[in-house]
């Protein structure tokens, strides 16, 4: 194994509980169209970009619509989702993330973010967190959602550091996929039997320390 010289994190998920506020402003907006939106549903949409997220839902419930709509419909679930992830504070951060992230710095590890959010900076500076990334790479600047490795290839170049230098934390199965298509050693954040390829899958970061993470690897 390459010796890792940076962490690549997620955030939905992983640094902050808002993979939650996505799923209840998604079933709203499919509410409000009267397509059924479950719990399966969300999982397959976790990483995807606000998009890709829209035309799997109106696809689910066969409709067509022209482009203007689909647009009206984004801002509408993003107003949903902003309702409740706009009152984000630093006591929202995951347990033991910020630890970790501290300890990454003390020990010269690089610190970066590979997000398919939009939202992303928005929400790292209201966790008061933008200042320890070293990079950002959100939904912004790619042009395609994970499961493809882009976000991870940018953070990858921007950090200077070849992909097996690299080390993803993810909680989506989309972006454990998008780490191993981009040859990224990956940890999973959750529940083992829901994610598959990763070298290892953690609960949370609660408890946990770089030197216990690079044992799983
Ligand atoms: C990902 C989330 O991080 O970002 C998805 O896992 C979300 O659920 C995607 O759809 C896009 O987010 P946003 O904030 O740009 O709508
Ligand atoms: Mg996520």
């Amino acid at each position: 194994m390459k010796a890792i010289r940076a962490c690549i994190f997620d955030l939905d998920g992983v640094i902050v509980d808002t993979a939650s506020h996505h799923f209840v402003a998604w079933r709203r907006l499919a509410d409000e169209l009267g397509i059924p939106f479950s719990a399966e549903d969300n999982e397959a949409l976790k990483g995807v970009s606000r998009v890709d997220s829209l035309e799997y839902i109106l696809n689910k419930g066969g409709l067509i619509l022209d482009a203007g709509t689909k647009v009206r419909l984004m801002d509408r679930k993003n107003t949903h989702y902003l309702e409740l992830a706009g009152a984000t504070t630093p006591a929202d951060a995951l347990p033991g993330v910020v630890k970790l992230i501290d300890e990454l710095k003390e020990e010269g590890i690089k610190v970066a973010l590979g997000s398919s959010s939009k939202n992303a900076e928005m929400i790292l500076t209201r966790l008061s967190l933008i200042d320890r990334f070293d990079v950002l790479v959100d939904g912004n600047h790619i042009t395609l959602s994970k499961p493809d490795p882009e976000v991870f290839v940018m953070g990858a170049k921007a950090l200077e550091l070849a992909p097996e230098h690299c080390l993803v934390f993810e909680d989506a199965q989309s972006g454990i996929d998008a780490a191993n298509a981009g040859g990224f050693s990956v940890i999973g954040i959750g529940r083992a039997d829901a994610l598959k390829g990763s070298a290892a899958v953690i609960p949370g970061f609660d408890g946990m320390t770089w030197e216990g993470i690079k044992a799983l690897l």
